[in-house]
């Protein structure tokens, strides 16, 4: 099965969402950031722009990772995989939590494109703390324990790995292996605000979790050198070791 997705160099673990509300916005981002060759896209630019934005990336050589975080049942799921199977996509995130059938059905569907696209599973929101994990969910247990639960069951139903906070990383690996990918939002290099994600870590500490994707907005998107910033974080994960 040929798969669209060869992680490489460090640079190449960087996903950069382009949280964008102007398709020219996200493609001016793109063309300065020379050295970056993965691009999150999601419902927020897509409501703002075209589907062409994703065909405009696959042009310019970029992988995309689309970030719909599917939530639904296993039929609209798994037609919804079918028929993004045409467009150039390396992955698709789907909610853990929507279950095992769900997640087989995506899996499912995904497999049998032509050209397979990656299944990531949302595990937790970096966005999520832990007093809202318990008092608004009210969920059982330690997020922690939350999360790798998710991990588990998404590896089981098939999923190419998972999206998860940086903190939850290494056990992921644990238990699900090393060829598991696990993808970590909520990245935040030394001095650089916090915004509105409560699950943080420096790209170093991701890395040294065993992180295989970093994906990465506003440190980015938002600084007034792009570039630069992007740089540094290749620095700052190459200081992991
Ligand atoms: O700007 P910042 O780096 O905080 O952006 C994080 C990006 O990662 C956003 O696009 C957000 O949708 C995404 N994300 C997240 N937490 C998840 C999954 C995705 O923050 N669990």
């Amino acid at each position: 099965m040929e798969s669209r997705l060869q992680p490489i160099s460090r640079a190449d673990r960087i996903i950069v969402a382009l949280d964008f509300d102007c398709q020219d916005d996200a493609l001016r981002l793109v063309e300065r950031l020379s050295p970056a060759t993965f691009f999150k896209v999601g419902p927020r630019l897509l409501a703002a722009s075209s589907w062409g934005i994703v065909n405009a990336l696959a042009e310019m050589g970029k992988k995309i990772f689309l970030d719909l975080k599917l939530h639904d049942i296993p039929t609209t799921v798994g037609a919804t995989v079918t028929n993004l199977g045409r467009y150039p996509v390396t992955a698709l995130s789907v909610h853990a939590c929507t279950g095992s059938e769900t997640l087989k059905s995506a899996v499912r569907s995904a497999r049998s494109l032509p050209s397979p696209i990656q299944i990531w599973a949302v595990t937790l929101l970096t966005s999520l703390s832990d007093s809202a994990f318990v008092d608004e969910l009210m969920i059982n247990g330690s997020p922690g324990d939350y999360v790798e639960h998710l991990a588990v069951l998404s590896r089981y139903c098939g999923a190419d790995g998972v999206v998860a906070p940086a903190t939850e990383t290494s056990r992921i690996k644990e238990v699900c292996g090393n060829e598991f990918v696990v993808v970590v939002p909520g990245i935040r290099p030394s001095g650089t605000r916090r915004d509105d994600q409560s699950r943080l870590a420096t790209p170093a500490e991701a890395i040294r979790a065993g992180a295989d994707f970093l994906v990465v907005g506003r440190a980015i998107t938002a600084s007034h050198d792009p570039v630069a910033a992007f740089l540094r974080i290749v620095d700052e994960m190459s200081s992991a070791g």
